[in-house]
């Protein structure tokens, strides 16, 4: 969604890092791009409709490169449209003051029509349908001596969400910055300041970041940073290092961060399972959660709470954690959950899945579950992230950043991840040494497994092209397949705008079966784990349809093959496995036929990569 950076530097033009920043921004998922640029003279604003290359056309024309030395501070955003359309006067940065100050605005302002109403009385007049601008006029109306607390003075009154930043001609030289439920993480330079959203918008400038708390609001010049509470007060926060370095932030040779993230899911599960398999007690050693045994056999109920992908992997893990420690579990889609007044007793234990950590509403089932006494860890990629840091326990991915909107490689590092939590609670349960050191054993083999299946990518595009024309799709399988089946789909939609439905193979001829033609492929999660003969069955009512079939097939099962049209064959894996090197099979088939659809892949239209409203 929504993007923020901002640069503040003594020797560097701010224009140069502040459009490559957004460029890192891109993949979020926006719709509009802007620039607020702060010199001795003043403050100057450029703002585009489309993608940050238009901005960049357009600074081209309006800013002379001579000119661009002056501007040594300045912030910039990339909107996703929530209040009015995606028009220049729409996309941030908004100026109040007489153009003197500028702010750019992640998150939604609950409360703006009182406030807009508020400020109308007292005769601002407002130049675009945001929310956002009403916070630039609220600041304006307190800016006097201290900047700071002219922007705390506003942020009191407002309701809702935001992570900010801010600049005024009161205060030359200074950027105020704050945030409560939207990321925002300030980068320690050389004589530079960097402020973004997102860390990947930091990491070409420096690795030494500070992650700025809810309430917190920072004073930013190109010396460091002051960090306060809402109430002026300084509190400390530790200086910390990126994990990564720029190039897990480029594409590095393939045309797509998407096709790059499939291929990295050898190393990014190697990355997730490195150091937590017990091989003399054949369990998992989850230090980050934080659990005596006790408190693990302790655990009545497990609620999985997610969207999106993240739910579907939520999904598969409620057949570990029933089959593997005899445990109850519920998938839920978060947003549901959060509002369904759910029932919630001291010895369940919920698990927050999410890639980004920063999903509204994950974040929000997070603190239902926390309010009404749950035992709550979280399962995020992304390190320091705002579910990571509320819950305080939990198991990170590893997995590296992940660019494209498409999830693929923190799908397969989550059900990695699932499946230890489930052998560590099953072994404080009914799983034996044996059972779980088979498992161990299992477990070690998933990176070389999955890169069995990334090696076929030819051979899936083969059978994406014979497929991609085709206007709707059905994906099918049952039991622990059956979440692959929904992400297939999901997948499909995403990145090649076709219509896919996922389906439980059995409900199929409960009704979709009346759309199955010979214009409709189906394809059917055939991996030999039990109930895979009844799976085949299905496929025989769907090709008496004359449904073409593809099927992601046991390497060595001609049975299986002969039954579907085409077969990508997966190697051979016990059931706790398959949805794993399944899937991977099903992200390139996607993958190829958006690419031969001719489909822009990773930032597809209207979808963002980490949903941060409701
Ligand atoms: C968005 C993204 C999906 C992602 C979902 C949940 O819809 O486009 O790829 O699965 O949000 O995101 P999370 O970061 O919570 O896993």
């Amino acid at each position: 969604m929504c993007g923020i950076v901002g640069f503040s530097s003594r020797r560097h033009s701010a224009v140069g890092p502040l459009v490559n920043g957004l460029r890192r921004l891109e993949y979020r998922g926006y719709d509009s791009a802007g620039v607020a640029l702060q010199s001795d003279g003043g403050i100057r604003v450029y703002k585009q409709t489309g993608k940050v290359g238009e901005l960049e056309k357009l600074l081209k024309e309006k800013l002379p490169a001579a000119e661009r030395d002056a501007f040594k501070m300045g912030i910039a955003h990339t909107r996703w449209a929530t209040h009015g359309l995606p028009t220049a006067a729409n996309a941030h940065p908004h100026v109040a003051d007489g153009g003197r100050l500028a702010l750019v605005h992640n998150g939604i302002i609950e409360n703006y029509a009182a406030l807009r109403a508020g400020l109308e009385k007292r005769g601002v007049a407002f130049a675009s349908q945001t929310d956002t601008e009403v916070l630039a006029h609220l600041i304006a109306q307190f800016d006097k001596d201290d900047f700071l607390s002219a922007v705390t003075q506003a942020l009191k009154q407002v309701e809702g969400t935001y992570g900010i930043a801010v600049m005024s001609m009161r205060h030359p030289g200074e950027m105020v910055v704050a945030r409560k439920g939207s990321p925002l993480v300030i980068g320690i330079g050389e004589h530079e300041t960097v402020v973004a959203s997102d860390v990947s918008a930091i990491v070409a400038h420096t690795r030494q970041v500070i992650y700025l708390k809810d309430g917190d609001v920072a004073l930013v010049t190109p010396d460091g940073v002051n960090v306060y509470t809402l109430d002026n007060a300084p509190v400390s926060r530790d200086v910390q290092e990126i994990e990564f370095d720029l190039g897990a932030v480029e594409k590095g040779g393939f045309d797509h961060f998407m096709l790059k993230e499939i291929h990295e899911q050898p190393e990014a599960l190697r990355n997730t399972i490195r150091g937590r398999l017990d091989k003399t007690d054949g369990t998992a050693i989850l230090s980050g959660l934080n659990l005596t045994p006790r408190e693990l056999a302790a655990v009545r109920r497990l609620v999985i709470v997610g969207c999106g992908t993240s739910l579907h992997a939520g999904m598969v893990g409620k057949h570990y954690f029933e089959s593997l420690a005899d445990i109850p579990t519920s998938p839920e889609q978060a947003a549901e959950f959060r509002y369904s007044n759910p029932i919630i007793s001291p010895d369940d234990w919920v698990i927050a899945l999410s890639q980004s950590g920063e999903t509204a509403d994950t974040l929000a089932a997070v603190r239902e579950s926390m309010r009404k006494g749950a035992l709550v860890s979280g399962l995020c990629n992304v390190v320091g992230s705002t579910i990571a840091r509320e819950v305080g326990r939990g198991v990170y991915l590893h997995a590296g950043p992940e660019i494209s909107v498409a999830s693929t490689k923190a799908f397969t590092a989550q059900v990695t991840a699932l499946l230890m939590t489930a052998l560590k609670l099953g072994r404080t349960r009914r799983l034996s040494r044996e059972e779980g050191l088979r498992l161990v054993a299992e477990i070690e083999r998933i990176p070389d497994l999955v890169g069995a299946v990334v090696a076929r990518s030819n051979e899936i595009a083969a059978i994406a092209e014979k497929r991609c024309k085709a206007e709707d799709m059905f994906f099918i399988g049952r039991g622990v397949l059956y979440p692959t089946a929904l992400e297939g789909a999901l997948k499909v939609k995403e990145i090649a705008y076709l219509h896919a439905e996922g389906y439980q193979a059995a409900e199929l001829k409960h009704g979709p079966i009346a759309l199955l033609t010979e214009k409709t492929p189906v394809v059917a999660l055939l991996a030999d784990i039990p109930g895979k003969e009844k799976t085949v069955g299905n496929v025989q009512e769907c090709r008496a349809r004359n449904a073409p079939v593809v099927g992601v097939v046991t390497e060595g099962d001609e049975e299986a093959a002969s039954h579907v049209d085409d077969a990508i064959f997966v190697p051979r894996t016990s059931e706790w496995v398959a949805p794993i090197v399944s899937v991977v099979a099903l992200q390139l088939f996607a993958y190829h036929v958006a690419r031969l659809r001719g489909c822009e892949i990773d930032q597809p239209r209207n979808l963002a990569k980490s949903v941060t409203v409701e």
